[in-house]
C-alpha cells in the first residue's frame, strides 16, 4: 500500500501536470491569435503530451492502491508579448517541473518506496528532454530577433511536429 506522504505528493504532481497541459493550451491559443499556426500546433501537442503525463500519475496511483484527490487547477497566464516571452516561460516552467520531480524522487528515497522511485525515473529522463527542447527553441527565437521571415520559417518548422503515439 502506498504511503500517505507519497500519495499526497503524487496527487500534487498529477495536478501540476494537468496545469502544464492547461498552460500550454493557453500558449497555443495565444499563438493562434497571432496567426502563428505552427507555434500553435506545437503548443497544442505539448499540451496533449502533458495530459499524457498526468494520466501516467493517475494510472500509477490507482495501480499502487492509492486514492485520486482532484484539486482545482489554477488558471494559466493569458497574453504574452511574443514568442520569446512564451518560450522563456516554457523553459522556466519546465525547470520548475524538474525541481518538483526531483523532490518527489528524494521523498521516495526517504520513504524507501522503490516502486515509486522506479516509476519516477521515466520523468527524470523526460525532463532532460523537456528542458533541452524548450531552451533550443528559445535560443533560435533569440537568434531570429526581429526578423519576421525567420519567425515564419520557425513557425513552419514547428508546425511539422508529429503527434505523439
Ligand atoms: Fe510534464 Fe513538461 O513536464
Amino acid at each position: 500500500m502506498i504511503k500517505e506522504r507519497i500519495q499526497k505528493s503524487l496527487n500534487q504532481q498529477l495536478n501540476a501536470e494537468l496545469y502544464s497541459s492547461y498552460e500550454y493550451l493557453a500558449m497555443s491559443a495565444y499563438f493562434e491569435s497571432e496567426s502563428l499556426s505552427g507555434f500553435a500546433r506545437w503548443m497544442q501537442l505539448q499540451s496533449q503530451e502533458e495530459y499524457g503525463h498526468a494520466i501516467k500519475f493517475y494510472n500509477y496511483l490507482l495501480q499502487a492502491g492509492g486514492k485520486i484527490n482532484f484539486a482545482p487547477i489554477d488558471a494559466p497566464k493569458v497574453g504574452w508579448t511574443g514568442a520569446e516571452e512564451v518560450f522563456k516561460d516554457t523553459y522556466k516552467h519546465e525547470q520548475k517541473v524538474t525541481k518538483s520531480i526531483y523532490e518527489l524522487v528524494d521523498l521516495t528515497l526517504e520513504e524507501k518506496d522503490h516502486a515509486t522511485n522506479i516509476f519516477l525515473q521515466w520523468f527524470v529522463t523526460e525532463q532532460v528532454e523537456e528542458e533541452s527542447t524548450a531552451l533550443k527553441i528559445l535560443d533560435r527565437i533569440k537568434l531570429i530577433a526581429d526578423n519576421k521571415s525567420g519567425l515564419l520559417y520557425l513557425d513552419h518548422e514547428l508546425g511539422t511536429r508529429a503527434a505523439a503515439n
